[in-house]
């Protein structure tokens, strides 16, 4: 469905947010106040955080990794799985001692778990240490929000019940000097029946191409960006909802001819929506690297149904087979989702029989998590805790060992490398990516941060490879 209105926040309010920022960084001048944003989820949580930090830099706080000693606490939440909610509300239970140590400190509690009604209700009563409840589609009020709070002792809870907006031209605090998150969308579609990202996060709202171009040719202007991830549920859906429905293969195209970028990715993409012409796109654009992220969830057609993911087992491998002849040398990761209510030892046995036909580089496995309001959390069968945490392990067993026979393959391989910062282990080796997105050591210096080496690969370590630079 074509939308045929703008949703992207209006100009106007923007303009009123930035006057709150201007006033909260009058009332913090000289006094040196800190902020620490916890991100929990997916990398979607990661970009919103930093658009939260980006406003908080802007009211004059600077970030700090000390949680004793900030003065606004932010928890940008996800609620994928239950037992990571669990998690979150345990750690938002600790920081009480804090407020009781310090009162005049913010907590913020947001993110796709503060989108749900339940959560809200429990975090009033039994939380009454937060101040400020919010959702995922008024981040961008996050600055009128913080305002309140100072100003007043009541806990706010502004959470709409809305389909969402598209902000644009809020100020970004980016974790990475190097790499950077783009979103082209918000919002999914999709409707997985085991997923409740399309009940916290609205349906599917594509950025307009001229803004995406814009922030990313700001980013290689500033000379140190060399990689962008353009992010979105479903990129391969980018623009469907659009009047001119510039599709994602050519916002790929456009984005491959800024200068200044080395290396341009993208997730995540839908099985279903992957068309030949983005396929194309990949092959011939020079800065995307040779990596799909493809989830398949599972590889039984019985259960792919039950999921509403609208492709077959073979229709996955027809086109993991497609994209390979295509696009050479090409890296595939994953999400599987192991304990789908009525999946089958036979069921597993086609989820085991799609990764060791696709040969995954990495995979991300999930035990199916009940989530209340999806249609799977009302399906009978169930399955016990005991056979999902067996097919867990036997997938996990299978996924490394393909991996690591994958990594045996690349010994003694040149590959290119973008050079990202030193080892976190060792001082004198320096870490970086291929362009299939495959983690390299290997021994050099700072100087090279930033730049593409040639490296030749001497071992694996199933997370990462490791070699010698060949070549500058
Ligand atoms: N249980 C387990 N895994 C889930 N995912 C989404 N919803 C659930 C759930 N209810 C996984 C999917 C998705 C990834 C981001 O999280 O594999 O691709
Ligand atoms: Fe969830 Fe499916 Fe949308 Fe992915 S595509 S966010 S799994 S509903």
């Amino acid at each position: 469905m074509k939308r045929d209105k703008d949703v992207k926040v209006s100009e106007k309010e923007i303009e009123i947010q930035k006057t709150y920022m201007e006033q909260i960084r009058g009332l913090n001048a000289l006094q040196n106040k800190k902020f620490v944003v916890n991100t929990f989820g997916c990398q979607m949580s990661e970009s919103d955080s930093e658009k939260i930090a980006g406003m908080l830099v802007e009211m004059g706080y600077s970030q700090t990794e000390e949680v004793d000693q900030a003065d606004v606490i932010v928890f940008n939440t996800c609620c994928v799985r239950e037992h990571a909610e669990e998690k979150i509300l345990s750690r938002l239970g600790q920081l009480k001692a804090y407020k009781q140590n310090n009162r005049d400190l913010i907590i913020a509690f947001g993110g796709c778990m503060a989108q749900q009604l339940h959560v809200v209700e429990k975090i009033k009563k039994s939380y009454r240490h937060v101040d400020i409840i919010f959702g995922t589609h008024n981040i961008h009020r996050f600055p009128e929000l913080i305002y309140c709070a100072l100003s007043s002792n009541k806990m706010i809870t502004e959470v709409l019940d809305i389909d969402g907006v598209v902000p644009e031209g809020l100020p970004v605090s980016r974790k990475d000097g190097l790499k950077a998150w783009v979103n082209i969308m918000y919002g999914c579609n999709n409707f997985c029946t085991y997923c409740i990202v399309p009940y916290v996060r609205g349906r599917e709202r594509s950025r307009e191409p001229q803004d995406i171009v814009r922030e990313i040719q700001l980013l290689a202007s500033q000379g140190c960006y060399k990689e962008i991830t353009l992010l979105g549920q479903n990129v391969n859906s980018y623009g469907l909802d659009r009047k001119d429905g510039r599709a994602f293969p050519e916002l790929l195209r456009e984005v491959n001819k800024i200068d200044g970028l080395e290396r341009i990715r993208f997730m995540t993409s839908h099985p279903k929506d992957f068309s030949d012409d983005l396929i194309k796109a990949i092959s011939e654009c020079e800065k995307v690297g040779e990596h799909v992220h493809l989830p398949f969830q599972s590889g039984s057609t019985r259960i792919l149904k039950e999921m509403n993911r609208k492709y077959t087992k073979e229709q996955y491998l027809e086109l993991a087979e497609k994209i390979r002849n295509a696009v050479p040398g090409v890296s595939f990761t994953s999400d599987i989702i192991v304990g789908f209510p009525g999946e089958t030892e036979e069921d597993f046995e086609d989820t085991l029989d799609v990764v060791r036909k696709v040969r995954f580089d990495l995979v991300y496995t999930f035990i199916y998590s009940k989530r209340t309001g999806t249609p799977a959390a009302e399906m009978q069968e169930q399955i016990d805790d005991k056979t999902k945490k067996d097919r867990f392990d036997r997938l996990l067993e299978t996924v490394y060992s393909i991996v690591q026979e994958n990594n045996e393959a690349m010994i003694g391989k040149v590959e290119e490398v973008l050079v990202e910062s030193v080892s976190k282990n060792n001082d004198e080796m320096m870490t970086g990516r291929t362009r299939t997105n495959k983690i390299v050591n290997f021994a050099g210096d700072k100087s090279l941060i930033g730049k593409l080496v040639d490296v030749r690969i001497q071992s694996q370590h199933m997370w990462y490879l490791a070699g010698e630079i060949v070549a500058n």
